[in-house]
């Protein structure tokens, strides 16, 4: 089975178009449309976070595209626990641009944009060099953006705004991308990681791994391809193991949600497993929280980050996640008001869907996982008491260490 990672080591660097070729083959010439079925039947879901399937918005474009489509291939990245994307850019841009390429050709598009993090420099670099060499194929047909920095620039709608009028604020919609984006045209949103992934299916893979990024309580973290039948406890012992013992992970990054380490351990992290247990692979983030660290403390750092990174244009994400920010701080520093937990619970179900995007749906949801798998932390912070032991001001968790 052929793997994203397979191949030079990550430390190689980038690697060459003939390097490429020579292990993958030239781009399969099968005919456009039928790559759409195989991906459908394959069951790839996109590696971005929302976790749509790929054929499915390949189709929804091509039926609109009459050849004038646009594919946007998002490597912005912002997420703060994700490494990833910037890996695969960095390491396999070629595997990438296949993907981007055969999108181009599956759905009708003569533009394809790489949208990349402007603090992913190595990455950058990369993509780049790789189109370079690949010039003469492209004949202008591909191009690089930076994405400016945020975690709300890779939103999709705020990309696409950000292509045609320089502001990476996400639009109201419908109409969503794939209707109406880059320059009017229906445009294939699509993660950097999800087109590598296409690429190899498109040459007979069953698109059985997938990246993650490991952080927190493990020994050794990092970018890591996984079978996504690997059980969390295969995971964790691929990484060198545990560094201490853990009592939950957070998966799928700050858009994601906590998960008590129990009810994860043996279980295997495909995307249908998950949800059938209410939980989302998301952008592939696993961090493991220490056992005396404290959840309180670490959901407020997370909440005060996506408060700061509202695009201050929807009242309920700007007010409503600055007031939820301001209680969670208040509860992790031990100094509640009295109706502090009770606010939150009832603010975190409240605003949800009230955005032009989702941003406040998934601060809300990573919030509510929180109450629910710390509920004894929470009840003890309002009371003005950290279960974990050791005071809660000042002490480094693990999610911090892993995010600086
Ligand atoms: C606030 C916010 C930030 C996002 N940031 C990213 C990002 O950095 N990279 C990305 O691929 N998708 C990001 N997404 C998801 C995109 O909107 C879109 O669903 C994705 O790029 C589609 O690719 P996929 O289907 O291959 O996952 C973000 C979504 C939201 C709501
Ligand atoms: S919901 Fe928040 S992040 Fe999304 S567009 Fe509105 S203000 Fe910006």
């Amino acid at each position: 089975m052929a793997r994203l990672l397979s191949g030079p080591p990550l430390t190689a660097g980038a690697e060459s178009y003939g390097a490429h070729q020579q292990r993958f083959g030239a781009l399969p010439a099968a005919a456009a449309r039928s790559l759409i079925g195989r991906l459908e039947a394959s069951h790839l879901i996109g590696r971005g976070g929302a976790g749509f399937p790929v054929g499915r918005k390949w189709r929804a474009v091509a039926d609109r595209a009459n050849g004038k489509a646009v594919v946007l291939a998002n490597g912005a990245e912002g997420e703060p626990l994700s490494l990833k994307d910037r890996t695969v850019m960095a390491a396999r841009p070629h595997l990438v641009i296949d993907g981007a390429v055969l999108a181009a050709d599956a759905v009708g598009a003569d533009d394809i944009i790489f949208y990349v993090g402007a603090e992913h420099r190595a990455a950058e670099a990369a993509m780049r060099y790789a189109l370079a060499e690949r010039a003469a194929d492209l004949r202008g047909r591909a191009r690089v953006v930076q994405a400016p920095r945020g975690y709300v620039a890779g939103e999709e709608s705020a990309a696409v705004h950000f292509i045609n009028a320089g502001d990476p604020r996400p639009t109201t919609t419908p109409p969503r991308p794939f209707e109406r984006g880059v320059g009017g045209r229906p445009t294939l949103v699509q993660n950097v990681e999800s087109l590598a992934a296409a690429a190899l299916v498109a040459r007979g893979d069953d698109a059985g791994t997938s990246l993650i990024t490991l952080s927190g309580a493990v020994r050794r973290a990092g970018v890591r391809e996984i079978a996504l039948d690997a059980t969390l406890a295969e995971v964790a012992a691929s990484a060198g193991g545990l560094a201490r013992p853990v009592q939950a992970v957070l998966l799928g990054g700050y858009f994601g949600g906590w998960v008590d380490i129990t009810d994860l351990w043996a279980r295997p992290l495909a995307p249908a497993s998950l949800r059938a247990r209410g939980h989302a692979f998301g952008c592939g983030v696993l961090s493991f929280l220490a056992e005396d660290s404290c959840g309180v403390e670490a959901t407020a750092r997370i909440m005060g980050y996506l408060a700061s990174q509202s695009a201050r244009q929807c009242g309920p994400c700007l007010f409503g996640l600055g007031a939820i920010d301001a209680a969670c701080r208040r509860l992790a520093a031990r100094s509640a008001q009295p109706d502090d937990l009770k606010r939150i619970t009832r603010w975190g179900g409240e605003l949800a869907g009230r955005g032009a995007c989702k941003h406040p749906d998934g601060a809300t949801g990573l919030l509510r996982s929180a109450l629910g798998v710390f509920a004894d932390d929470y009840a003890a912070h309002q009371r003005g008491r950290c279960v974990r032991g050791a005071p809660a001001a000042g002490r480094p968790g693990a999610l911090a260490q892993a995010v600086a």
